[in-house]
């Protein structure tokens, strides 16, 4: 039988700031007489980014927030999207807006996040929120990095003078992880495809993040067995016991890194629910923020 010790049940997380989250959005209603809101555009037809926003909106709208999804064809040109992201930001009545990544090739992923105002950037992804981040004095966070940072101050007493070291350095999750775990006074390496010695650089973390997008590439002699691991990889693989099915994994091999570790972040029920909760936070404070409100950030005080 699977000894669930270890596990760090992400579900169970985000179920506990979700119960947070829920009377901030009643309030909201009776003050404002309407509900925050959230704006979802999807572009093309990619089935991951259907599921995942699928949940968002699903998040939402049980947490008493509206959300508007906004589908658009795969063809849809980077003018008629940034025009669309420009009157969302009109909208007084629209709290935040989330352009779900990637995007198709011909759209400037940039441009894109360029045009969000900063004011409703949920992700946390606008030049704007990311140099406040660096700066030390965050307005949105990301929120994948936001919901493991939640999780590692809940499991650890301190995250003072920890090595932390991240794999993986995309906007989304590698940099600003980087930057909250500075932030809390890790001692932090983030490394990449080009890092000399990956093996090394992992086996001395005390916090070890996987984002690099690699099935399982992360095995047992990566870790040592004080080792926190949070693993934010979903690769979707053929499932070797199940002929035509597939199954999600992580970037980490879990059944060998579990053995070892001290803790570990299971794919699906680890990271992908914190995220999750952490878009319902983002929402919640940017209606607040429309308001002028001032908004006491939950993650703040209980991270
Ligand atoms: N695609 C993968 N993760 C994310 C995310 O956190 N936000 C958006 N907008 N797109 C994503």
């Amino acid at each position: 039988m699977k000894n669930l010790d270890k596990n760090i049940d992400g579900k169970s997380y985000a179920n506990k700031l979700l119960k947070k989250i829920f009377p901030l959005s009643q309030e909201y209603f009776y003050k404002f007489n309407r509900k925050p809101s959230l704006a979802v555009i999807l572009i093309g037809e990619d089935p991951a980014s259907n599921v995942y926003v699928k949940n968002k909106i699903r998040t939402a709208e049980a947490n008493n927030i509206k959300s508007i999804e906004i589908k658009l064809p795969t063809e849809t040109s980077e003018k008629e999207l940034l025009q669309k992201i420009i009157s969302l930001n009109e909208e007084v009545e629209i709290d935040g807006i989330l352009v779900q990544l990637p995007l198709p090739n011909h759209i400037s992923e940039q441009n894109v996040i360029n045009t969000i105002n900063p004011d409703k950037d949920v992700d946390g992804f606008h030049p704007v929120n990311f140099g406040k981040l660096y700066m030390g004095v965050p307005n949105f966070v990301p929120c994948t990095p936001l919901g493991c940072l939640y999780m590692l101050k809940n499991e650890l007493k301190h995250l003072s003078g920890k090595n932390a070291v991240i794999v993986g350095r995309s906007n989304i999750v590698g940099k600003p992880m980087a930057s909250l775990l500075l932030s809390s006074d890790c001692t932090v390496t983030l490394t990449h495809s080009k890092t000399k010695y990956l093996k090394e650089h992992c086996k001395k973390a005390d916090i070890l993040i996987a984002a690099v997008g690699c099935p399982e590439m992360i095995d047992d002699t990566y870790v040592n067995e004080n080792a926190i691991v949070i693993d934010v990889g979903i690769n979707r693989v053929a499932d070797p016991l199940q002929n035509k099915k597939s199954m999600l994994v992580g970037d980490i091999n879990y059944k060998k890194v579990y053995n070892i570790v001290k803790k570990i972040t299971p794919v699906p029920g680890g990271v992908g629910p914190m995220t999750i909760a952490c878009l319902m936070h983002n929402t919640i404070k940017a209606a607040y923020k429309n308001k002028k409100y001032n908004f006491i950030d939950i993650l703040e005080d209980s991270t």
